[in-house]
């Protein structure tokens, strides 16, 4: 694995053309994705600035251009009009001030008449290295040219370690607030609240959420936001450096509460506990989009489909990351439900016929299963040998009213010891099972939006086969491309 220097990590993108032949190799890739959105080279992370802003949806990612590491980060835009095709648009913020000099880190976009305001967190570093955060701001009234703030909208808050970052703005009442991920010199995770008159001008602290039970709860949360679905108010946040049952050894995770925001006394009170967005392996840093309109009984929701601190077996091809589907978001039974958008089903080219019992079939590299299950255990095996063994495994255990998603069968292991099952309670049974499998990746959609197990997989040339053991309706549709491989820079 290739080790990195920092000045490799953090070198300033001049010429995207020098870029030219590692797109070619990666884009060579046969874990290039088909419908998932993925960097032209190097590494996406986080969605940024997802909002629906003049006819079309915008939407940003966090890339370093220069291979598998978390390096030097930019804003990358991308557009759709259905948000199932995208279009490149290339680099919007590049960490090219001093406020951004160590990278333009994740954020969030406010549309307002013709303006699109980006709030980012400049990430500066002085020559010793310490790291000192901004809030940024920028305005892209077009979408090729944004024009930054001359100076931050503040910098960082006394009190709190350097970690303070993610600006998520939100107007509410007769102004605005931003709230920002942080980290409190006892090492706990907060989120501070900032507000304004104006989206752009006279920002101050006003203080700390509070939210009662969560006072030591990881380390440092990330990407904070406060989202109101369904009429009911959700903290949506990823708690950093904290175990949780089921989880294996992984640290990172992304969750909710459900409860109250109070804005005048800046507390979220609980109604319930945190729960985890996804119930698989590779999601985080999941942001919603920003609508048209406020009390939006349906939300959109993208996640990063990856982890911090983890290693893919892309990485030696030199690229890494791709974000989920964007997804329908709900509240129902006290939970958020994600379900995939109806005009996913666009991309159906053909739909393949399932004949036979047991069933098996050479699965098309990008792909929807749906299943109905008519009672009993099941076992549906993705990406596996012809004769049905290892692959991907979703496993239903109708007497323990289980599923257990296990991607341990798949030839490339990575991430272990995160664990490579994982089980969600299924109290009412099994009734239905959405996946899409795309070339590198399988999102697992449980009971209408009950759960969902995120992964990504990287199956060798062997493992092509779907089986199933089991009572149920199969039916597959090969699907269409909706991103296109374009070098755009
Ligand atoms: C989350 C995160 C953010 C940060 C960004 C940098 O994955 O660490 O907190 O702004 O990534 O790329």
């Amino acid at each position: 694995m290739k080790t990195w220097t920092q000045e490799e990590r953090y070198r300033p993108l001049e010429d995207p053309e020098v870029l030219r032949p590692l797109h070619e190799a990666t884009a060579a890739s046969p874990y290039r994705q088909s419908y998932h959105i993925q960097p032209v080279t190097g590494l996406l992370n986080d969605p940024n600035g997802f909002v629906w802003h003049q006819g079309e949806w915008h939407l940003f990612y966090q890339w370093c251009p220069w291979g598998a590491v978390h390096g030097l980060k930019h804003w990358y835009h991308i557009v759709s009009r259905d948000l199932v095709t995208w279009e490149n648009l290339g680099v919007c913020l590049y960490p090219d001030t001093e406020y951004d000099n160590k990278g333009a880190y994740s954020g969030s976009a406010l549309p307002l008449g013709e303006e699109l305001y980006l709030y980012y967190t400049g990430n500066h570093r002085d020559p010793d290295w310490k790291r000192i955060p901004y809030t940024c701001l920028a305005d892209l009234k077009d979408k090729t040219a944004p024009v930054k703030a001359a100076s931050p909208l503040f910098g960082p808050a006394a009190g709190y370690t350097e970690h303070q970052r993610d600006p998520k703005i939100i107007p509410h009442g007769d102004g605005y607030y931003i709230v920002l991920g942080a980290q409190n010199e006892q090492k706990q995770g907060r989120v501070l609240v900032y507000k304004a008159p104006s989206p752009t001008e006279n920002w101050t602290f006003a203080g700390e959420l509070k939210v009662p039970g969560y006072e030591d709860f990881g380390d440092m949360w990330e990407c904070p936001s406060i989202e109101r679905i369904s009429s009911q108010d959700v903290l949506l946040f990823c708690p950093q450096h904290l175990k949780l049952p089921g989880r294996g050894d992984s640290v990172h995770h992304n969750g909710y509460i459900l409860g109250e925001m109070d804005w005048d006394s800046l507390t979220f009170t609980p109604h319930g506990q945190f729960h985890v967005l996804d119930f698989g392996f590779d999601s985080y840093a999941a942001e919603c989009a920003a609508l048209p309109r406020q009390d939006a009984d349906q939300g959109v929701i993208i996640a990063w489909m990856g982890l911090p601190d983890a290693a893919y077996p892309t990485d030696e091809e030199d690229w890494q990351g791709c974000l989920t589907l964007p997804r329908a978001l709900t509240v129902r039974d006290r939970r958020l439900i994600q379900q995939p958008l109806t005009a996913l089903k666009k991309l159906r080219a053909r739909e393949i016929d399932l004949v036979g019992e047991p069933r098996s079939v050479a699965l098309p590299g990008a792909c929807e299963i749906e299943l109905i299950a008519r009672g009993g255990d099941l076992d549906l095996a993705l990406l596996a040998r012809e004769d049905g063994t290892e692959g991907l495994r979703i496993v239903y255990d109708d007497t323990a009213r289980q599923l257990t998603v296990d991607r341990s069968g798949l030839a490339k292991r990575f991430n272990t010891e995160q664990g490579e099952r994982r089980t969600r309670p299924l109290p009412k049974g099994l009734h239905h099972l959405r996946v899409y499998v795309d070339h590198s990746s399988v999102e697992i959609f449980v009971n209408d939006g009950d759960a969902v197990f995120t992964t990504r997989a990287f199956p060798t040339a062997e493992e092509h086969s779907l089986h199933l053991t089991g009572d149920a309706a199969l039916h597959l549709w090969e699907l269409s491309p909706a991103v296109r491989d374009d070098f755009v820079v």
